[in-house]
């Protein structure tokens, strides 16, 4: 962490109470953690736009595993994508549902390719992903 800066921020008293109730419903104990979080998160945000950032995604999928041949091709994207692949775990939900988390790692356009491919695939019922930051750049 680098040195630490004190600022003023002059807001509006309504919305900083509205701001308080919400920090205060999520377990937040001061503003400053709160602030802090709330401009790391458009941080990352932004960063994951850019094509080359390097990143970190999670992949979130839900399918019914008596598609035909669902689960192999979710398998084969996957070792096609093998080295951006650094685990994943499957969990059987029901007799027919399957979810499966992924998590990818490298280039933002890298890591939204494999997800969108993943995702759009016949048979996955939902699926969604979760960029975060490596950490390295906060
Ligand atoms: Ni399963």
């Amino acid at each position: 962490m680098g040195q630490l800066s004190r600022i003023g921020v002059a807001i509006d008293s309504d919305l900083l109470d509205r701001f308080d109730a919400l920090i205060a419903r999520k377990g937040y104990t001061n503003r400053s953690e709160a602030f802090r979080d709330l401009i790391r998160d458009e941080l990352v945000e932004k960063a994951s736009e850019r094509p080359d950032s390097p990143v970190v995604g999670t992949v979130t999928l839900v399918y019914d595993h008596h598609v035909r041949l669902l689960g192999e091709k979710l398998t084969e994207i996957q070792h096609e994508a093998y080295h951006h692949v650094l685990s994943t775990l499957h969990v059987h939900l029901d007799h027919d549902h399957c979810l499966e988390v992924l998590v990818l790692r490298g280039k933002a356009a890298a890591v939204r390719k494999i997800a969108d491919t993943l995702i759009s695939t016949k048979g996955v019922k939902h699926g969604r992903l979760t960029i975060t930051t490596t950490g390295a750049e906060l």
